[in-house]
């Protein structure tokens, strides 16, 4: 957990500890978390994120949820960045870092992101673990076939024909999670299954109280 007193580092940077997240989660009365999805382009992330948080916000629920995106993220926050392993690394890192903010702040962060390194998505998961803070991690899972059958935006007709490089799923990589606390499997869930298969978890663990 982050010191609870003010402490100076090597580098005399000095930590100003705020509410611990059990104080502010109390006085918020919701608690924060991240729910933080992965999978292939056209696996459907960013459909079933926006679907969640609406159901998160909406009632019987009315929970504060605020999704982070990985197309729209990268045209703002991290428009410096392009798609080298070490790019994505420091996209992730950073999306780590907010989604953190966001569920410290008592809020449900929903993230849709690629996230394809194993490593990349351990530091964000340790990241929370350090400040006290829960991670579920949902893996979209679709095939490469699934999805280039789908290919919304043609990116995977661009990346075969080798205009676009370091696509992942055909000239990048995706490591798939091993032990995510949700799959989906996408070809043969519907978005509002989706949903309610990780409303389910959330409820089950306590998290949505
Ligand atoms: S990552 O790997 O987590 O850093 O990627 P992410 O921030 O989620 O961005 C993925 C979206 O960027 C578009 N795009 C690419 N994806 C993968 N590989 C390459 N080379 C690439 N170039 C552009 C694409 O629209 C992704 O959006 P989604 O929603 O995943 O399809």
């Amino acid at each position: 957990n982050p010191p609870t007193t003010t402490t100076t580092n090597q580098n005399n940077l000095t930590w100003s500890p705020s509410l611990t997240h059990p104080q502010r989660s109390l006085l918020r009365r919701q608690k924060g978390l991240t729910i933080w999805l992965t999978g292939l382009s056209a696996s459907g992330k960013s459909t079933i994120a926006s679907a969640l948080e609406t159901t998160l916000l909406s009632p019987p629920h009315s929970l504060s949820a605020y999704r982070l995106d990985g197309d729209n993220i990268r045209q703002g926050l991290n428009s410096d960045l392009g798609f080298s392993p070490s790019d994505r690394e420091e996209n992730i890192r950073r999306i780590a870092h907010v989604a953190a903010l966001f569920a410290d702040a008592c809020t449900l962060a929903i993230t849709s992101f690629i996230s394809p390194y194993r490593a990349d998505r351990e530091t964000a998961r340790k990241l929370h673990a350090e400040r006290g803070l829960e991670f579920v991690e949902v893996w979209v899972d679709v095939s490469v076939e699934e999805a280039e059958r789908r290919d919304p935006k043609g990116l995977y007709k661009k990346a075969r024909k080798g205009e676009l490089k370091e696509f992942t799923g055909i000239s990048a990589p995706y490591e798939e999670p091993e032990s995510a606390e949700i799959r989906i499997r996408g070809a043969e869930t519907s978005v509002e299954e989706a949903v309610k298969q990780i409303v389910r978890f959330l409820e089950g663990k306590g998290y949505l109280k």
